[in-house]
This record gives C-alpha cells, sequence and structure tokens, in this order.
C-alpha cells in the first residue's frame, strides 16, 4: 500500500502513496478534523520524554496538511491544545507552545507555496506572545491562499465555545436587538469559532481512545467518526487514505432515508 521506491546508490527515497484506495467521483470530506492523540506514548515506548512525541507529532501535521491539500480538502482542523491542556506540566506546556512557532517557522515557505491558509481558533487568552505572534505571520502571510485552511485549535474548548455564544445572544436579547424567535442553530452555529467553515466532514481520532475530550461538541453532531488505534507520531498519508476511503464508504443520511431505503 505504502510503495517505498528507493532510488539505488542514492540516500533519496521517494515516497508514493497508493492514492487508488479512494473511490473515483465519490467526494472528498470538505472538512477534515483530527484529534492528535497517542504523541506521550509513542515517546514513552522508545524511552524518550513526552515532548519528543510532540516534536515527531508536528512531522505528522506536516505530512497530513500536505495530502490533504493535495486531496482537495477544504478544511483541516487540527486539535493541537485544549484548554484543558494547561493542567499538564509547565514543562510539557511550554515545549506545545513552541511547537507552532516551530512549525510555522520551518514550514511557512512551504505552506504560502502550496497554497495553503493557515487559520486558529481558540482563546488567546493566556497563550505565551511568541505562539500568537508565528500564527499571526502565517495568518498574514497565507492569508489569500484559496487551497486547504489548516485550522489549528489552539486553546480550545468547545464547552466554552458555546457558553461564549450563548452569552452573546443573550445579551442581544436583553438589548432587544434579537427576540427569543431570532434564536435558531443558525445563529448559535454563526455564534461559533468555526464561523463560516462548513462542519467536519469527518472526525478522526488517533491512539485507540473513543472520546471526544471538547472538541467541537455542536459542530460534529452529523460527523462521521473514525477511531485508530495508530499513534498520532505513527500517523502517515496511507492512514489518511484509509480514513478518508471509509468515510467514503459511509452511507450519510442526517436522520433521514436514502434511495432503497426509501421504499
Ligand atoms: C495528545 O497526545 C496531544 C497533544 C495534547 C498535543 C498535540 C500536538 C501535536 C501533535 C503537535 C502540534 C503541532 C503543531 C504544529 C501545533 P498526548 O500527549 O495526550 O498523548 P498520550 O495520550 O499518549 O499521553
Amino acid at each position: 500500500m505504502f510503495n517505498k521506491l528507493l532510488k539505488r546508490n542514492t540516500d533519496v527515497v521517494i515516497e508514493n502513496h497508493d492514492r487508488s484506495v479512494l473511490i473515483p467521483n465519490e467526494e472528498v470530506p470538505a472538512h477534515i478534523a483530527i484529534i492528535m492523540d497517542g504523541n506521550g506514548r509513542w515517546a514513552k515506548k522508545r524511552a524518550l520524554p513526552r515532548v519528543a512525541g510532540h516534536h515527531e507529532g508536528m512531522k505528522t501535521v506536516r505530512k497530513v496538511t500536505k495530502l490533504a491539500n493535495e486531496l482537495g480538502v477544504s478544511v483541516l482542523t487540527l486539535y493541537a491544545f485544549s484548554t484543558e491542556n494547561w493542567k499538564r506540566p509547565k514543562i510539557e506546556v511550554d515545549f506545545l507552545m513552541r511547537l507552532p512557532e516551530e512549525f510555522l517557522t520551518t514550514f511557512l515557505p512551504e505552506l504560502v507555496e502550496e497554497n495553503v491558509r493557515v487559520e486558529m481558533m481558540g482563546y488567546h487568552e493566556n497563550l505565551p506572545k511568541h505562539t500568537l505572534k508565528a500564527i499571526q505571520k502565517a495568518k498574514e502571510a497565507t492569508k489569500n491562499n484559496t487551497g486547504l485552511i489548516l485550522n489549528f485549535a489552539l486553546n480550545y474548548g468547545s464547552r466554552a465555545e458555546i457558553v461564549d455564544a450563548v452569552k452573546d445572544i443573550a445579551a442581544q436579547v436583553a438589548k432587544g436587538t434579537l427576540t427569543l424567535d431570532d434564536i435558531n442553530e443558525d445563529l448559535i452555529t454563526g455564534g461559533l469559532m468555526t464561523k463560516g467553515l462548513p462542519e467536519p466532514d469527518l472526525l478522526i481520532r488517533t491512539s485507540g481512545e473513543v472520546r471526544l475530550s471538547n472538541f467541537m461538541l455542536w459542530q460534529l453532531a452529523y460527523t462521521e467518526f473514525w477511531f485508530t488505534e495508530t499513534l498520532w507520531p505513527d500517523f502517515n498519508e496511507d492512514s489518511l487514505l484509509e480514513a478518508i476511503q471509509i468515510y467514503q464508504n459511509r452511507n450519510r443520511r442526517y436522520g433521514g432515508l436514502k434511495g432503497d431505503e426509501v421504499k
């Protein structure tokens, strides 16, 4: 499946991914959301510090971004740091806060070249200045790009996001600029940090954990879920192709019936 074409007499390795696993004429998901889990376990298995797993996970981000963009995915949302992750040891938090900077410094030219647009959703409060600065720089440099939107969920928490949207609506009702009858699903959707983005079609969580961990609770209402035992640093292009192939074989009904099922 994952052909490695080794060029003889050189150390250059060309990696080629078998895209024929995808179903022709069947759409790829427009929005893929990923809970990147298992970095710590990947490192532990190798007797490395946990942060080595996060660093390796950053390389997976690059691979997955590149392929998703090539396949015509519109949005890739990556859960990089949750509002709950502040509970981790300071040394790990500090390292995680340096990763966007390292990633974006190293790969910004590549992202610009590949027409990828960088975005971020999450609370700016508490994020170190250097992290925000790196993101701001990448957002600015890629703002006119029309390819994949690489959306980092950083200091993101879904319940807090919903609470904020509800508070904003309540304030408008109190002011009299909105009535109770104006409150509907679209209004709440428009008050979330994903405003303007399509809802995720496919959610992937790596490392064998089967939970949402406060990630996009509203937006995932009709999303297809795929869980894999693969640890995030081991996740690769073939893993993404497998996930998309499984997605293409799913029957999305949004609570209704399709085709022959109606008879
Ligand atoms: C969960 O694994 C992972 C995280 C909390 C961080 C995810 C971050 C990355 C993959 C790097 C992000 C890269 C960029 C460019 C921002 P875990 O540590 O909980 O793993 P464990 O469950 O095995 O301990």
